[in-house]
């Protein structure tokens, strides 16, 4: 897989089987994670593997339990899901939330399935910069193993527990960033088309400086020639 293929088509997978992910599967997708780069390269990241069925079971009350309590959020107007972005259109926000209830319901109910879980702790991830890039390094590495997942943050709403339940040493100042579901998905890859196009994102020189090059449709696959890629704006 060319590294472009990863980049566009490493989507959120929920609905996943249960089969064992191997070990050399799993040493090759953390030994990916941890070439991510960090601040200062202090590398203060550990990552929890859970594979034991019987407290994956135990994580799928706490997860279902922990998503109650992020939907209550959701209905109540609050939470990082409940508004799109200044500008965005608002129905295909109501739609997107739709498909991942609907995915994320997917998840929930199956959790029991799941084969492996990676718990991804941080000493001050600095809002999550200092850890996202080896959660995505990780997730695009799992992709080149077959294997799809999800990255959750969900259980952060019953964190204490979690850290109960994985003898997490608190006091050094570990704290969780996120959980990822893991496992060989049930569909399969496409391009994350669902995006606002580049120049409804980006400016050039200013805020409302026009970006100067409209992207009508993914880049990748490489286009037929038929349909421009590019186009230049204005
Ligand atoms: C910081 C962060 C937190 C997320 N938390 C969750 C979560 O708790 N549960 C979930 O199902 N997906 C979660 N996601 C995945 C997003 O919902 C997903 O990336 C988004 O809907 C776009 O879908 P796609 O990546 O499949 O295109 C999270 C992603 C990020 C970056």
């Amino acid at each position: 897989m060319n590294i472009h293929e990863a980049l566009y088509t490493t989507r959120m997978m929920r609905r996943l089987r249960p089969d064992p992910i191997p070990l050399e599967s799993q040493a090759r997708i953390l030994d990916a994670a941890v070439r991510a780069p960090n601040g200062g390269n202090t590398q203060r990241w550990h990552f929890v593997a859970v594979d034991d069925p019987a407290l994956i079971r135990k994580f799928a009350q706490l997860f279902r339990k922990a998503r109650d309590v992020e939907y209550h959020k959701f209905a109540n107007g609050s939470g990082p899901m409940a508004a799109p972005a200044p500008g965005a259109d608002p129905a295909a926000h109501a739609d997107t939330m739709r498909r991942m209830k609907v995915s994320g319901d997917y998840l929930a109910d199956h959790f029991e399935e799941l084969p492996l879980l990676i718990f991804v702790f941080a000493i001050d991830d600095l809002g999550g910069a200092n850890i996202y890039p080896a959660i995505w390094s990780l997730l695009l590495a799992a992709h080149a193993e077959g294997v799809g997942g999800v990255m959750t943050m969900v259980l952060r709403n019953v964190e204490d527990r979690v850290d109960e339940l994985l003898g997490v040493p608190v006091a050094q100042g570990w704290k969780m960033s996120a959980m990822l579901a893991l496992g060989y998905p049930r569909g399969t890859w496409g391009v994350a088309a669902n995006r606002r196009p580049v120049q409804e994102v980006s400016s050039r020189n200013s805020w409302d400086g026009p970006f100067g090059v409209d992207v009508p449709q993914p880049l990748w696959p490489p286009q037929r020639e038929a349909i421009p890629a590019l186009s230049a704006a204005g």
